[in-house]
C-alpha cells in the first residue's frame, strides 16, 4: 500500500496512519466528576511510544488543547523535540478547561477566544505553527462556524496555521468549513462497526481528507476489552457518557458489540493481521481519503498500530463481506 496520504486540497502529505493523543493526556474530568480521560498514564512511556512511531514512519499526530487539560499537547511537544519539522501536528480548540485542576469547565465558540486558544496551544506544543487546526465543538452553530473558518484563514495568512478542519459527524457542518480555501479535512467517527457513508461521499465530493477518530471503537476492535471486564476508575469507558457507545453501563464491553467483533474476526485477522490492524485495514479500503488515528498508551500498541501500514488495506471483496455479515 502507498503508506502516505494527502490532506485534501492542502497538499500536506501525512503517513496513512496518524496517532491519536487523547489517552496520553492522562486523567481529567468534567465539573461533575465524569472522567474524560482514559485513566492514568506514564508520560515517559508515552514519549517512548511517540518516538518509536516516528522511527516506524508515522508522521501525523492528532491532539487537542483539552486532552488532559493541556497535558497531551505538552507531552507531544516534548516527545517531538527537534523532530517537530518532520511531522504534521493537528490540534483542536473550543473546549475551555482549567489546567491546574484538570477540569473541563465549558466551551467557547467566540472569534475572540480562538486566537487565545491557539496562542496557548503553540506554547504547550513548543512550536510556532500548527499544521491542522480543528474546531472541537462538533455541534457548533454553522453561522458562527463560518466566522471561525474565516479567522482560520487569517491564521493561514499569518503563517501560524497551515490548514484547518472541523471535528464533526455532521456532513452539512463539514461542508460549511469546506467553503474555506485552506480547509483540508473533516475529523469524524468511523470504524468497521460504525460506518460513515455520507461523510465519505462528502469528502470525495469536496476533496477533503477523512480523519477517522475512534478507528478501534475505543478499544473494542482490538479484542482486548471483553464483557464483564471492569475498567479502571478514571477511564471514561468506566462511566460512559451518553454519546459513548459499546461499553454499556460501564461494567465492560457491551456483549452485542463484542459479538459483532467476533463475527468479523476471520476477515480482520486475514493476511497475518491482528484484529486491530484489520480494523485499520478496513478504513483504508473504505476510501482513498481516510487517515485513521488510533489512540495508544504504550510502545507495544504503537508498534502494533504502525505495523498495520505494511499490511495494507482489505480487499473490496472483504469490505463487501463485512457489510454482509453486519447486515448493512
Ligand atoms: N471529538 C473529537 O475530535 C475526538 C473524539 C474522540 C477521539 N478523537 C481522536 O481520535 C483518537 C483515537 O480515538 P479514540 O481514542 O476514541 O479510540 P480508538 O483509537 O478507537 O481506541 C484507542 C484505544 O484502543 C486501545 N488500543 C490501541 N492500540 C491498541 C493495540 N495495538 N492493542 C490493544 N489495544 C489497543 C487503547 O486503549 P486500552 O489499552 O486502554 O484498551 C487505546 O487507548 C483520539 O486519541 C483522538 O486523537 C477525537
Amino acid at each position: 500500500m502507498e503508506t502516505k496520504r494527502t490532506l485534501g486540497r492542502s497538499g500536506i502529505e501525512v503517513s496513512a496512519l496518524g496517532f491519536g493523543c487523547w489517552a496520553i493526556g492522562g486523567e481529567w474530568q468534567s465539573t461533575d466528576g465524569q472522567p474524560l480521560g482514559w485513566g492514568k498514564v506514564d508520560d515517559e512511556e508515552s514519549i517512548r511510544a511517540i518516538r518509536r512511531a516516528l522511527d516506524l514512519g508515522v508522521t501525523f499526530f492528532d491532539t487537542a488543547d483539552t486532552y488532559g487539560a493541556g497535558h497531551s499537547e505538552r507531552v507531544l511537544g516534548r516527545a517531538l523535540g527537534k523532530r517537530r519539522g518532520d511531522v504534521v501536528v493537528a490540534t483542536k480548540w473550543g473546549n475551555v478547561f482549567d489546567e491546574e485542576s484538570r477540569t473541563l469547565t465549558g466551551a467557547d465558540d467566540s472569534v475572540q477566544y480562538v486566537r487565545r486558544a491557539l496562542t496557548a496551544s503553540l506554547k504547550r506544543l513548543d512550536t510556532d505553527y500548527v499544521d491542522l487546526y480543528q474546531l472541537h465543538l462538533s455541534d457548533a452553530d454553522p453561522e458562527r462556524a463560518a466566522e471561525l473558518r474565516d479567522v482560520c484563514e487569517e491564521f493561514v495568512r499569518e503563517g501560524i496555521v497551515r490548514a484547518y478542519a472541523w471535528s464533526t459527524d455532521d456532513p452539512s457542518r463539514a461542508a460549511v468549513f469546506a467553503q474555506g480555501e485552506h480547509c483540508a479535512a473533516v475529523q469524524h467517527m468511523a470504524n468497521v462497526l460504525q460506518d460513515a457513508p455520507e461523510m465519505f461521499a462528502l469528502c470525495a465530493e469536496l476533496e477533503l481528507a477523512s480523519i477517522n477518530r475512534s478507528p478501534l471503537a475505543m478499544g473494542l476492535l482490538t479484542g482486548k476489552r471483553r464483557t464483564g471486564q471492569a475498567l479502571e476508575a478514571g477511564d471514561i469507558r468506566s462511566r460512559p457518557p451518553q454519546w459513548l457507545q459499546g461499553f454499556g453501563d460501564g461494567s465492560g464491553a457491551d456483549p452485542e458489540w463484542v459479538g459483532r467483533v467476533d463475527a468479523l474476526k476471520d476477515i480482520l485477522t486475514s493476511g497475518g493481521r491482528t484484529l486491530g490492524q484489520g480494523a485499520l485495514a478496513w478504513l483504508w479500503a473504505r476510501s482513498p481519503r481516510t487517515v485513521p488515528i488510533p489512540g495508544f498508551r504504550s510502545v507495544a500498541q504503537a508498534e502494533q498500530n504502525a505495523g498495520a501500514m505494511a499490511k495494507g488495506p482489505l480487499s473490496a471483496e472483504q469490505v463487501a463481506e463485512v457489510d454482509r455479515i453486519l447486515g448493512r
